[in-house]
């Protein structure tokens, strides 16, 4: 039986998007079918071999840890029992995406909503939206990352200010989370790595955006990286280059205000815009690029 799940449309700058229920919900972990624990089961062993040599090391690792596996979808409440005594935070059930607002509170707590469905068979290389696998594999791993860890709370916290001050503030912060968390790479003493959770959980582009000659690859720049539109239908033309998660939670320790004020008037950059003051690791060919879409 297919349960009834988006409740309805919001018109944001992306047209309209569904936006869920916002009820924290119990995992309906005995209602997973044979055929979901086979998808959780394929794209676990998919992603972990790709991701040799190309992830950073703490997804194996903390995976292990987590005792996540290819054997069954894990129960949230197993993750906790490891999750909350390391770093404090927590797993919630959740329908999918929430609204703005309630997604930072739950950061700025120490919570993260985990969409409690998978996706079907016939996505498992493309899916709009995140569905159980993106979360488990591909964020959950760095919350037991001690500096990532604050990071996500300082970022949910940063996310609630943000939001008071107006949708400008709030674009400048969700390039941020996009371009580190969902799709930052990492240099690490074995060579580039990945930490983005959307890389992590796409087979596409976990090879694309370390081996292919297309994308950029610049050095992490807090405002330049927060002034930087991005693609949502499409692989990165840019990928944002961190030297360590330290390095990272002390760029984005400053207060932000000042920074939303000054950028206000700033022009933003396309996605594939290269400027001179970059720290450049790759300059893209652009083969393949779109001309429009970037948001
Ligand atoms: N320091 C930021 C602020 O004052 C908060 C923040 C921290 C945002 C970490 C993102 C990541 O708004
Ligand atoms: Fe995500």
């Amino acid at each position: 039986m297919e349960t009834p799940r988006r409740v309805e449309h919001q018109m944001t700058d992306k047209g309209y998007v569904p936006v869920y229920t916002t009820t924290v919900i119990e995992q309906p972990w005995d209602t997973y079918t044979a055929v979901d624990h086979d998808t959780w089961a394929t794209l676990f062993k998919r992603q972990r071999e790709i991701l040799v040599g190309r992830a950073a090391k703490e997804f194996v690792t903390n995976q292990e840890r987590l005792h996540m596996t290819a054997d069954a979808i894990p129960r949230f409440s197993d993750l906790n029992r490891v999750l909350k005594p390391a770093t404090g935070w927590e797993l919630i059930a959740v329908e999918g995406l929430l609204p703005e607002l309630t997604f930072f509170e739950h950061l700025a707590n120490r919570r993260f909503p985990v969409t409690w469905w998978i996706r079907k068979p016939e996505q498992l290389d493309y899916l709009a939206e995140p569905d159980m696998f993106h979360d488990l594999f591909g964020h959950v791993p760095l919350l037991l990352n001690p500096v990532f860890a604050d990071y996500m709370q300082a970022y949910g916290a940063g996310g609630v200010k943000a939001a008071a001050i107006g949708p400008e503030a709030l674009q400048n912060l969700t390039r941020l989370y996009w371009y580190t968390v969902e799709f930052g790479l990492i240099r690490t003493d074995e060579g580039l790595r990945i930490y983005g959770a959307g890389i992590v959980s796409s087979k596409g582009e976990s090879i694309y955006s370390l081996e292919s000659p297309a994308p950029n690859r610049i050095g992490f720049d807090l405002e330049r990286v927060m002034q930087t539109r991005y693609r949502i239908d499409t692989y990165q033309k840019t990928y944002f280059v961190i030297d360590s998660y330290e390095e990272l939670m002390e760029a984005t320790r400053p207060d932000f205000t000042p920074i939303y004020a000054r950028l206000h008037d700033a022009p933003s950059h396309a996605a594939g815009d290269v400027l001179a003051t970059d720290t450049v690791w790759q300059r893209g060919s652009g083969e393949g690029w779109l001309n429009d879409g970037d948001v």
